[in-house]
């Protein structure tokens, strides 16, 4: 399974570093959402869901923690500790975060606006849905 890290150009100079996210450019779709999290408990796992829709890049800005990506067949943990790291995470994919550092803040840029309805809680819905998504390419190829 292929993984999408961006590494972001920090702005450094004797004051210290910025970066600087673009919708288009430095992000690869319309950012119409942004939020964060931060102070989460030691040993709590985040996420757990997937989208049908929603692209998103997580930046962990400050600390460190681990993304476990799942496409239904594979998966991948991919490491976020540099605040001008960004991975990102396709629509139907499974998500889960975890070993949060105490400092850590994970930001979260997302192509779509807050809708329960685009996600998927149950991972044995989520397997049955990438399947029927793979069946319709599948078909379509012939
Ligand atoms: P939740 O979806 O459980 O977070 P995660 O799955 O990423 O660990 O969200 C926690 C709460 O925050 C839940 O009550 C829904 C709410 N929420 C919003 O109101 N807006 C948002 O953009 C997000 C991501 C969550």
């Amino acid at each position: 399974m292929q993984t999408i890290k961006y590494t972001f150009q920090p702005h450094g100079d004797e004051r210290g570093q910025l970066v600087s996210l673009e919708e288009y450019n430095d992000i690869p779709f319309r950012i119409k959402r942004v939020y964060y999290m931060y102070d989460t408990i030691p040993d709590v796992i985040r996420g757990r869901h997937a989208h049908k829709k929603l692209e998103q890049i997580l930046v962990c800005v400050h600390g460190s923690c681990k993304i476990r990506l799942d496409n239904g067949k594979e998966k991948k943990i991919v490491v976020l500790e540099k605040p001008y790291e960004g991975l990102y995470v396709a629509s139907n994919m499974w998500r889960e975060m975890f070993d949060f550092s105490p400092d850590a803040v994970l930001m979260v840029f997302a192509s779509e606006i807050y809708d329960e309805a685009d996600y998927i809680r149950d991972y044995d819905e989520f397997l049955d849905y990438v399947e029927k998504c793979d069946d319709i390419e599948s078909a379509e190829e012939v």
